[in-house]
């Protein structure tokens, strides 16, 4: 059965609001691993487990047709209402049961939701609708992440850890999945064209409120928020206030700088 622990509107409106968008670098891994290993045409993208759709807009430029998929209704509902992508298409569903022919799809993607997956079944439904010479690029990032700010960047990252310890507990063993790069995934994949390239940077600004409502998107967070509404929202309010203080500043608009790592599993389906 599949994982649901996105399916709610709030929890769509953060990820669409909050949820980091891979580095260009991902991308261009991505497509020039697709290229060396299948080469043109470009015809059918697919994203899986695309929550707002972050990932999946960014593989639109470079194909005829993308679609994103997702198990939870409110994260395709969040995804369709972002205008501005005439070959992007979103349908409710789960990774493993495609609603594509045989043979069917260049690029398989899943962003941070691969380890949410049934690995037997997604890889069975990824062999039978990839093309001869069809990729997946599962990709993601690991929980370890890094504030920069003036001299207080260290403090800044013990608050973080602090908040996560407090929800930790609260975490699906999913989550250990995915910071193991997807091991286990990896060493599944029938496919004889494997690799995992590790330690991808990505930097990016990031203002104190978006590092607390990114903290808010995580599952174990909304799993908390459900267990404990006021323990919740109290623990998210008090890190914004340590934060701010530490920074010496008031605004919860100031932007801090945000360093996280990605790593991308790339396989290549026999011809
Ligand atoms: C951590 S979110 C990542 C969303 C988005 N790809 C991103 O990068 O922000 C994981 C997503 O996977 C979806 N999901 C979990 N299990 C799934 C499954 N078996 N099939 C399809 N989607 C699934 C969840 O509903 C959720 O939207």
């Amino acid at each position: 059965m599949a994982h649901r622990l996105f399916e709610e509107k709030h929890h769509a409106s953060i990820y669409q609001k909050y949820r980091i968008i891979p580095p260009d670098s991902v991308m261009e891994i991505i497509l020039e691993y697709l290229n060396k290993k299948k080469g043109p045409p470009h015809e059918l993208a697919v994203d899986l487990g695309c929550g707002t759709g972050q990932n999946t807009r960014l593989l639109a430029p470079h194909f005829q047709k993308v679609v994103g998929i997702d198990v939870s209704e409110s994260q395709v509902e969040e995804a369709r209402a972002v205008p501005g992508f005439a070959n992007v298409t979103y349908r409710s569903g789960p990774a493993e049961e495609l609603p594509f022919p045989d043979g069917s799809v260049d690029l398989l993607t899943a962003a941070s939701a691969a380890h949410w997956f049934d690995a037997e079944r997604f890889l069975i439904e990824a062999g039978r609708v990839l093309k001869p010479r069809g990729c997946i690029a599962l990709l993601g990032y690991t929980d370890d992440f890094s504030m920069h700010y003036g001299s207080c960047g260290e403090k800044l990252n013990k608050i973080f850890a602090e908040v996560k310890q407090v929800i930790r507990p609260y975490a699906s063993p999913r989550v250990a999945i995915a910071n193991s790069k997807l091991q286990a995934l990896f060493e599944a994949i029938p496919f004889a064209e494997k690799e995992r390239i590790e330690r991808i940077a990505m930097k990016m600004e990031m203002t104190v409120a978006g590092m607390v409502g990114f903290m808010e998107s995580f599952s174990y967070c909304q799993t908390y928020f459900k267990n404990d509404p006021q323990a919740a929202a109290a623990l998210l309010e008090s890190m914004m206030t340590r934060l701010l203080e530490q920074m010496g500043v008031s605004s919860p608009d100031t932007k801090l700088e945000f360093t996280a790592e990605y790593y991308i599993v790339l396989a290549c389906k026999p011809q």
